[in-house]
């Protein structure tokens, strides 16, 4: 290890954590994805396999901000998403494995990602780790988690809801760290980074990547449409550095270096387009990877369609960050057999 990946290496050490994730996910070649996109070398970070749960990026996210809550002596959780969340499935698997009392409400709709019927992908396995799970309409969601977290305080525990963006950033720092090293022993210097992310995942590979001095251009495709004229690039930017600062090490990350692109989103979160179902198909035939139909498939989905218009070079290597929620293809099996 150099003398600055070993610095920020004990900067995340010194925070308060739970090990939940089998780390290093793999950096995996691709070639014969490679071969067929006849274009530049790929690698998928396989974050899919962080371990925990069928793994996926919040079991890295959960290390640091479960570990925040029961440093400061909060022994139950109450955590709120939609029906079919990923990061409700690792939370849940995760209390089971920390002896934590959790919560999950969910907020269902009839959307497929909001349908609590039949039992399939993620709330299915929500119902196999035994957490608590309330079930809300968009419109009762606020009252109902107000109401769990006073049920848990009158049983005599001492509730968190807010479980931390900023420690979910600094948990991609870490994996910066490991694509780094992976770099280096593959002797590769990639030109661009693709994940599906509009937020944290992003910032937090944007801050560890400026603290290494690795120039890494990093392309972004969230779940849902997010203005472009907010500034989202310096929003990031701003989110790098102080994800950078909690772990007390300064970074300048240049906005420049990311593009959040709106293109995959499609019809909208939950609602995977013909060229993800295509993708999916893409990656599962040819590498026997499997990504999901909200995230990591848009985000693959933007990797193929970006490389067949040229926008990477050749002679690059590219690195694409696969973020999990493969337990979600369950819950999607009508769309994706058409
Ligand atoms: C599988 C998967 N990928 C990507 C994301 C996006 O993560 P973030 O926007 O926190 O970086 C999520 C978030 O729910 C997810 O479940």
């Amino acid at each position: 290890m150099d003398c600055q990946t070993q610095t920020v290496q004990r900067a995340i050490d010194a925070l308060p954590r739970h090990r939940l994730s089998h780390l290093p996910t793999p950096l995996q070649l691709c070639t014969r994805l490679t071969t067929v996109l006849n274009g530049p070398r790929i690698w998928v970070k396989r974050d899919d396999m962080t371990g925990l749960a069928l793994g996926g990026n919040k079991t890295r996210y959960l290390e640091f901000t479960l570990a925040e809550a029961t440093a400061q002596g909060y022994d139950a959780v109450v955590l709120s998403a939609v029906v079919q969340s990923n990061h409700c499935r690792q939370f849940a698997a995760a209390c089971a494995r920390l002896n934590l009392k959790g919560v999950i409400v969910l907020r269902e709709d009839d959307s497929t990602m909001g349908r609590s019927h039949p039992a399939q992908g993620n709330y299915l396995l929500d119902r196999l780790y035994g957490i608590d799970i309330r079930v809300a309409s968009p419109a009762d969601i606020n009252e109902t988690i107000e109401q769990e977290k006073q049920r848990l305080n009158n049983a005599g525990h001492k509730t968190f809801t807010g479980l931390s963006g900023l420690l979910s950033r600094v948990a991609y720092i870490q994996c910066a760290l490991e694509i780094e090293r992976q770099c280096q022993d593959e002797s590769i210097a990639p030109g661009h980074l693709v994940i599906g992310s509009g937020g944290n995942s992003l910032a937090g590979l944007l801050a560890g990547f400026a603290l290494l001095g690795r120039p890494l251009r990093l392309l972004g495709t969230p779940q849902s449409k997010m203005s472009q004229a907010t500034g989202i690039s310096e929003q990031i930017a701003r989110q790098a550095e102080q994800a950078a600062a909690h772990i007390g090490l300064t970074c300048s990350a240049d906005p420049a270096l990311i593009k959040v692109t709106d293109e995959y989103v499609g019809r909208g979160f939950g609602h995977p387009e013909q060229r993800t179902l295509d993708a999916i198909r893409l990656l599962a035939r040819h590498e026997g990877i499997l990504v999901d139909p909200t995230y990591s498939g848009k985000a693959f989905a933007c990797l193929v369609d970006q490389l067949r218009q040229g926008r990477f070079s050749d002679s690059e290597d590219i690195i694409f960050v696969h973020t999990g929620g493969t337990p979600l293809l369950f819950a999607y099996g009508e769309e994706l057999l058409v």
